[in-house]
């Protein structure tokens, strides 16, 4: 089970990619959320959830993995299915739900206006904003207020210069928190 652990590594650390349309690497941005998630004093759970909740777009990028186009802007699921394995529900769905947390907190005009322009453009490929019959449907979900802290530090972390730790710093963490 500590492979996964090593897979999680070799990706972060073997990402040169953009994060589209935001000028830092997949990479660099979820361990900045990871930072801010520890900077606000998060349990370990969402600390976790924070570094890994992007990590859809690895397994996304896996060219052993046949995916198909259609579901390729899902990658909050596909990273949830795929982590599930090895991590508990607590970390799982904050990630399934931070896509659901943009369109919750969108319903404000002063958050829609502080998203960047790619994160305008996804979320109107990700369904827009919630009714507010979703909203209330969204509130029902245990961790919801954990995907919404999640979504916050996600916002927040997309700072291009800035000094950010090394996946490896993470690694007694992760390791800790495999089931
Ligand atoms: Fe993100």
């Amino acid at each position: 089970m500590l492979n996964i652990v090593e897979e999680i590594i070799f990706n972060f650390s073997n990402n040169k990619s953009l994060y589209i349309g935001e000028g830092l690497t997949m990479a660099e941005h979820m361990i900045q959320t990871a930072m801010l998630a520890e900077k606000n004093n998060c349990s370990d759970d969402l600390i976790c959830s924070s570094l890994l909740h992007d990590y859809g777009h690895f397994v996304l990028e896996d060219p052993n993995q046949l995916v198909s186009d259609h579901i390729d802007g899902n990658h909050e699921i596909i990273c949830a299915n795929y982590l599930k394995t090895f991590f508990s529900n607590k970390i799982i769905e904050p990630i399934l739900l931070h896509v659901d947390a943009k369109k919750y907190l969108a319903r404000n005009k002063k958050y829609f206006n502080s998203l960047s322009e790619a994160s305008k453009v996804s979320l109107k490929l990700q369904g827009g904003i919630m009714s507010n019959n979703e909203a209330e449907q969204f509130e029902q979900n245990k961790n919801y207020k954990n995907a919404i802290k999640l979504r916050r530090f996600d916002e927040d972390a997309k700072k291009q210069n800035i000094k950010i730790k090394k996946i490896e710093d993470y690694k007694e963490l992760l390791i800790s928190k495999i089931i």
